[in-house]
């Protein structure tokens, strides 16, 4: 079996989220997080190296022309969400929970508050982009911040002393405010750094509404959501969509650790749901 290899990686794409979440306790202050981030653990540090130091333009633009045709096959969302599931290590007696439980536990919060169905079934789908781990892409290409390339990082963005060794910084076109985007060209036009957001909004462009997929694409893009940066490329349709990305955050950060969803209880409900918006199977 390959989940041996895939259990790895997964400790590791649990630890990034963990420490995410960690980061946007409630109530920090900016102070809070640059020290929080200077306490994070050494491997914690140096995936954000990695993933700051490797997400160039170039590289960006590869891995969407790679990924973004959508050429490896149909899959219904329960194939997708199992695949997905391959990369837990079911040896390891620890009690984290499983991919499948981390959507469950988002779209059912979401659910709960009485949201709009499109909203839970967002919940479900937000992280199956993640199943890049098993196509081979290294864990900084998968999970973790998202932010534009092509033009100056903020200094919002988490460790942002890691982009001084990204070839991209020697290039003076990439280093102006906006780089090679026009002011307020709107985020849907600028390459962000490649990871699961943009993928699954890719894969769900064709069938959902600009909400759900803004929640999709943006919903690891902290220093945009989260503190108020990038606005020199935000258009119109990207201030009315923030507060969507806003809501959608709060349920991805805050539903862990809720009771175990029961997946077999559950099925039929996201059954219709899935039936409501989606075709039985989509291109992944
Ligand atoms: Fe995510
Ligand atoms: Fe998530």
């Amino acid at each position: 079996m390959g989940f041996l290899q895939g259990s790895k990686p997964l400790r590791h794409v649990e630890e990034w989220d963990e420490f995410v979440q960690r980061r946007y306790t409630p109530g920090r202050s900016e102070a809070d997080f640059r020290h929080y981030d200077a306490q994070a653990s050494p491997k914690i540090a140096e995936f954000y190296r990695l993933n700051h130091e490797n997400q160039t333009l170039d590289y960006v633009l590869r891995k969407e022309k790679q990924y973004f045709g959508l050429k490896r096959g149909p899959k219904s969302v329960w194939e997708a969400a199992e695949y997905l599931n391959t990369l837990v290590d079911d040896s390891d007696p620890d009690t984290d929970v499983t991919q499948i439980e981390h959507l469950l536990q988002t779209s059912e919060a979401i659910r709960k508050d009485g949201h709009p169905r499109w909203m839970v079934l967002v919940g479900f789908l937000h992280d199956l982009g993640k199943c890049l781990c098993l196509y081979g892409e290294p864990q900084w290409g998968v999970v973790g911040d998202t932010f534009p390339v092509g033009c100056a990082w903020s200094d919002q963005v988490v460790f942002p002393q890691y982009f001084r060794e990204n070839p991209d910084a020697e290039i003076p076109e990439y280093q102006s405010l906006c780089g090679i985007y026009e002011p307020n060209c709107g985020l849907e036009n600028v390459h962000m750094s490649f990871g699961h957001d943009g993928y699954i909004a890719e894969v769900m462009k064709p069938y959902l509404s600009d909400e759900a997929l803004y929640m999709l694409r943006f919903h690891s893009f902290y220093a945009w959501h989260h503190h108020d940066a990038y606005q020199h490329l935000e258009n119109e349709k990207d201030k009315a969509m923030l507060e969507w990305v806003r809501k959608f955050s709060s349920y991805d950060l805050y539903s862990k650790g809720h009771s175990k969803p029961d997946l077999e209880q559950l099925k039929p409900y996201y059954d219709n749901l899935f039936a409501e918006f989606l075709p039985e199977k989509v291109d992944w």
